[in-house]
């Protein structure tokens, strides 16, 4: 640690060493920055077998970070660059100020920050992983419904930022930015939405901005099959940790402003007002596949986005953490908005592709939904109070 502070001081001069001393004498506390008891101070753990931000009940606000790592980075500089993210990331979590935090005052209130941490391909790259051996994530294959653009897609390193302030959110991004510069660019950022904290009981599905309950059949963190789906295990370094598929979903707001309700229904498979499946009553009723209708027709069309996407072994399901984005209206009054769809699953080729392909070949949604972009991140496991993230992968 004196290494980095000393690293750091000669990065940012005199500026780290004051805030550094800042930093321990602690000067904002919650109770000055007045924050409601459950709000402002309430702290996810950093440490664990796990990275926080997974199994996170997720937060109301959240940025994901692409980053590409400078010509010439190798196994030792990606050990540096991940000692001092993993020490930027305990820090802000637990509501202290990062070590050369040039606003300290605003890590006193961290709404349950996580600052989760994934790797891509290309870091894999550079940093070797040895002869004969396969990098644990590589990319996607092409589905015939994207129309990715190179400035949402890619990126060696991600750092997911999720918290219930978008002010916390803004600090931990920038202070993250900060210490990776001499490390890594900066290759994209896509800050998502979900409803704000306290405007609706945690334990339920949340619409998304087309207006679905969105998120229904989903492992459930703490069940044995969210344990099975979500989690690599086997002992390797990647054990406990897990992949990240992002994509970038654009929602063609206009065109389904303009679909009727049965329509949107018949698209997805479910109601619109009690997300209830076409053959149920109620949200968790279990969707009747078999079923007809009087005409004869499956009452859940061959071409919903509910039966193309079902797996019936949940332990082999993936996990969605979905955000919405909004990044606001075009003169002509077209949103630019959709989903940041985040799934997270042991195995990339066993889980999310056969879902993606099933869905790409004919999934009604296709007509409303276009994917502009399109990431892979393997996630590593957690760490202990004297470890890093990355730690077992790298050193
Ligand atoms: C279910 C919306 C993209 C996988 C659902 C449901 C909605 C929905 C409303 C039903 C409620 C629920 O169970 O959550 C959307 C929208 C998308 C999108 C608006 C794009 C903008 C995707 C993608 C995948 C996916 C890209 C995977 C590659 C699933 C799965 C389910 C699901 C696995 C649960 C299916 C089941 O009932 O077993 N989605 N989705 N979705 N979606 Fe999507």
């Amino acid at each position: 640690v004196r290494a980095e502070v000393s690293r750091r001081g000669v990065l940012y001069g005199g500026a780290a060493a004051v805030a550094g001393v800042m930093a321990t004498a602690g000067r904002a506390t919650a109770a000055q920055a007045g924050s409601t008891a459950d709000g402002g101070t309430a702290v996810e753990a950093f440490h664990g077998p796990h990275q926080a931000g997974i199994a996170t009940r997720p937060q109301a606000h959240a940025v994901f970070l692409g980053l590409d790592l400078r010509r010439g980075a190798d196994r030792d500089s990606v050990s540096r660059m991940m000692r001092l993210l993993t020490d930027d990331a305990r820090r802000l979590t637990q509501g202290r100020p990062a070590l050369a935090d040039t606003e300290p005052d605003l890590a006193a209130l961290p709404a349950r920050l996580t600052v989760t941490f994934g790797f891509g391909p290309g870091l894999f790259a550079a940093v070797g992983g040895g002869p004969g051996r396969t990098p644990p994530v590589k990319d996607l294959p092409a589905f015939k419904i994207d129309k990715l653009e190179e400035r949402w897609s890619g990126g060696d390193l991600l750092v997911q930022i999720c918290a219930d302030d978008p002010l916390t959110v803004a600090h931990a991004l920038r202070m993250i930015v900060k210490d990776v510069r001499s490390f890594a660019t900066v290759r994209w950022t896509q800050r998502g939405f979900r409803r704000a904290a306290h405007t609706q009981r945690p334990e339920l599905t949340q619409r998304n901005v087309m207006g679905q309950l969105d998120g229904t059949v989903n492992p459930a963190p703490g069940t044995p099959d969210f344990e099975r789906a979500v989690w690599i295990t086997g002992g390797g370094p990647l054990h406990g940790g897990t992949t990240l598929v992002l994509r970038r979903i654009r929602a063609e707001l206009e065109s389904w402003d303009a679909a009727d309700v049965v329509a949107k229904e018949f698209t997805v498979g479910r109601r619109l007002d009690t997300g209830a499946p076409l053959t149920g009553r109620q949200e968790h009723d279990e969707p009747d596949f078999a079923r007809l209708t009087a005409a004869g027709l499956p009452m859940i069309s061959e071409y919903a986005h509910i039966r193309r996407a079902r797996v019936e072994d949940p332990g082999m399901r993936i996990f969605r953490r979905v955000y919405n984005y909004d990044e606001g209206v075009s003169a002509g009054g077209t949103a630019d908005s959709g989903l940041i769809f985040a799934s997270y699953q042991a195995d990339i080729d066993r889980q999310f592709v056969p879902v993606q392909r099933r869905l790409a070949e004919a999934d009604l949604l296709n007509e409303w939904t276009t994917p502009i972009g399109s990431a892979v991140f393997a996630v590593p496991p957690g760490c202990g109070p004297d470890g890093w993230i990355g730690q077992s992968l790298l050193a």
